[in-house]
């Protein structure tokens, strides 16, 4: 069957605006957050404590948190891959943090400078330390159905690093394809080898037009939670085949066409979506965007 509601888990500020070439001021990225919480959403991933020379796009982070007006009742979860990372989010009164794993070799080291077994050093005492502070921990998983230098990747791979990451106390796992290879049977695959799909949010970057068809299975299989960007913007800088993650406004069309509630509203997605085309000089991905914005 399928689930009654779906928490959709906005990644726009982050990973949409992690990848963007211009450099977008601090004060459109709190003006886009804004409208993504009048549109409704309840967790908005705000931004991440990398190191700034490795993502330029968010050296804002306290700057923005700063001046960020956090309404009670939504969730800002911040990007952490270290203790130095975590020092900064905890300084700005963060109250959920997400790490981010990869299932690859290769990843690991292109991303975050470590590997498949030393990335865990790197997260065990962020995690640690996170907990004791009452600070939840959501945890990625990057290249969970292929790899651009790996090829296929094996699902007990992911599931190794997934489960690891979920007995290390983070509350949620989500599964990225982060460049967007997978296909629906190979998602269904996956999910059915983690112990607990309650517990598993999907992250489909949409490259190869399969992101919807995955969510689908997904949901068949159990996960309740979607990661999707306002407008289909995203990648990752670390993985240049990466396009846009799920488009939420893609995402809520296929959700209500089901009847299954979000707590949305489509329209002020979208025209919040052509609201920030207009800062980032190109229109949204979206098919949905552009089917509902043509006058
Ligand atoms: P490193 O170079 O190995 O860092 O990078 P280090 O630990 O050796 O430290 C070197 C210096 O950097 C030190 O300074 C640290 O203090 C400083 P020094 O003592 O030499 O003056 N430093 C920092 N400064 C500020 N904030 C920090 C920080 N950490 C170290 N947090 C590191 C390791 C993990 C930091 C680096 O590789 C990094 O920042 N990687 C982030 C890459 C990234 O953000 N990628 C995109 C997000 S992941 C993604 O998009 C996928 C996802 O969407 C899911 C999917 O689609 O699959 C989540
Ligand atoms: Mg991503």
């Amino acid at each position: 069957g399928l689930p009654r509601h779906v928490t959709v888990y906005e990644v726009g500020p982050r990973d949409g605006l992690q990848n963007e070439s211009a450099i977008i001021p601090v004060e459109v990225k709190a003006e886009f957050i804004g409208r993504l919480a009048d549109a409704g959403h309840k967790v908005i991933e705000t931004t991440s404590f990398v190191h700034p020379r490795w993502v330029p796009q968010l050296a804002d982070a306290e700057d923005l948190l700063t001046g960020l007006d956090r309404r009670p009742g939504i969730r800002y979860p911040v990007l952490v891959p270290n203790e130095r990372g975590l020092d900064r989010a905890l300084a700005h009164g963060v109250e959920e943090i997400a790490v981010f794993a990869s299932a690859t070799e290769t990843f690991a080291a292109k991303n975050l400078n470590r590997g498949l077994e030393s990335q865990f050093d790197m997260f065990e005492p962020v995690i640690a330390r996170a907990l004791e502070h009452g600070v939840k921990v959501r945890a990625y998983v990057s290249m969970c159905f292929g790899d651009p230098w790996e090829g296929h990747t094996p699902i007990a791979q992911v599931v190794a690093v997934g489960e690891r990451l979920l007995g290390l106390g983070c509350h949620e796992l989500s599964l990225g394809d982060t460049i967007g290879v997978g296909t629906p049977g190979h998602v269904t695959a996956l999910i059915e080898a983690f112990r607990d799909p309650d517990r598993l949010a999907v992250h489909f970057h949409d490259t190869y037009g399969q992101a919807l068809g995955n969510t689908l299975a997904a949901l068949r299989a159990g996960v309740t939670t979607v990661d999707a960007s306002t407008g289909g913007i995203g990648g990752c800088p670390y993985a240049e085949s990466a396009t846009g993650n799920l488009a939420t406004e893609d995402l809520v069309w296929m959700l209500r066409g089901l009847g299954i509630e979000t707590g949305l509203d489509l329209g002020k997605l979208v025209a919040t979506s052509t609201w920030l085309a207009e800062r980032l000089g190109r229109p949204s991905p979206s098919r949905v965007v552009q089917a509902l914005s043509k006058g």
